[in-house]
């Protein structure tokens, strides 16, 4: 009899509950898997004018619990019913509450970057710490000081981490880690050091919200295999414009890596147009029908990553020792 994983399981189910959201089952399933626990006990259903009630069916009282729940399509939906959830939590005298968010929609407008717009990444930190959240869990926030915009603790993983480890084994030589936008440096750098590779920065301009430019390059891709990398491709405008660039450049084989696989509109269509040889994205985000239909896209699990950091926070443990979050 294995008498240390046994012991493990129960201290963890004892003090532990994961609840699951609708956005992402999968995955939250996959997550309690890795901890050898149940899912949480809960009901989620709508009244008949639409109103969502969420019901939590096991005893909460004095536990550590963790709602898991990306913000993604139907965005405003998955984003109330984390709200609802974790009210639900707090009146159910919940010790502490973690909302794991992998995929934080709303994150891109962060600032006011003309007149009378709003700052929804803010609103949004301030809606989930008001409705009941202690702590965050998240996964590549759009721009790191997003942190900033909580106060209270946030955990930031990267799914960079997942990502780098699928292209090493990948063992693509002459490789050239390319940063489709300037916003992206940090994390192609990182990716480079992961990997060896060189390093290039593509030059983008934002014509509106769907379209984009890419119009130059800082460094050399001709004959070099690439990997193209970014936290998320929502249209696929930047990532469809700056592979057609280094393709135009003289770029070989184009790999693809992102973290979040929004791929809202038309960006399986743009997507499937581009001399595209794998795309890759974690299931932060489920994938829609249309993507899921690409015959080049992988999807890789950030489950264990995910699980990993929910039992370091239980038990008190260091999770930026484990994950390395620097820069
Ligand atoms: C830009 O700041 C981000 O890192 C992404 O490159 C961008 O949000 C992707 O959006 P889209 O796929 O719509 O171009």
């Amino acid at each position: 009899m294995n008498w240390g994983v046994r012991n493990k399981g129960m201290f963890l189910s004892d003090s532990l509950k994961v609840f699951s959201g609708s956005s992402n089952p999968a995955l939250t399933a996959e997550v309690c898997k890795y901890l050898e626990i149940p899912l949480g006990g809960a009901q989620i259903s709508k009244f008949p004018d639409g109103e969502k009630l969420v019901r939590v069916e096991d005893n909460v009282r004095g536990r550590d619990c963790f709602v898991v729940q990306s913000i993604c399509e139907p965005v405003d939906e998955n984003l109330v019913e984390l709200l609802i959830y974790l009210d639900c939590l707090r009146r159910a005298s919940a010790r502490r509450i973690t909302a794991v968010v992998p995929y934080f929609g709303y994150a891109r407008q962060d600032r006011k970057d003309e007149g009378r717009v709003p700052i929804t990444a803010k609103l949004v930190a301030n809606l989930i710490t008001t409705a009941g959240a202690d702590r965050v869990l998240a996964i590549d926030l759009h721009a790191h000081q997003l942190q900033g915009f909580f106060d209270i603790p946030v955990d930031h993983l990267s799914g960079q981490l997942v990502l780098s480890k699928y292209f090493k084994d990948k063992k693509i030589h002459s490789l050239t880690v390319v940063a489709p936008d300037v916003g992206n440096i940090k994390l192609a750098a990182k990716y480079a050091g992961h990997l060896n590779g060189d390093l290039a920065i593509v030059h983008k301009r934002r014509v509106s919200g769907k379209e984009v430019v890419a119009e130059e390059i800082i460094g050399a891709v001709e004959g070099r295999n690439i990997l193209m990398c970014d936290d998320i491709i929502a249209t696929g405008g930047t990532i469809c414009s700056a592979v057609n660039l280094v393709r135009k450049l003289g770029a070989a084989e184009i790999y693809v890596g992102a973290t979040h696989g929004v791929l809202a509109g038309e960006a399986p269509e743009k997507l499937a147009q581009s001399p595209i040889e794998e795309i890759v994205v974690t299931d932060t985000i489920p994938l829609n029908d249309r993507a899921a239909k690409l015959s080049n896209i992988k999807v890789l699990t950030v489950s264990a990553m995910l699980g990993e950091a929910i039992k370091r926070i239980h038990r008190d443990e260091s999770v930026s020792s484990l994950f390395n979050q620097s820069g």
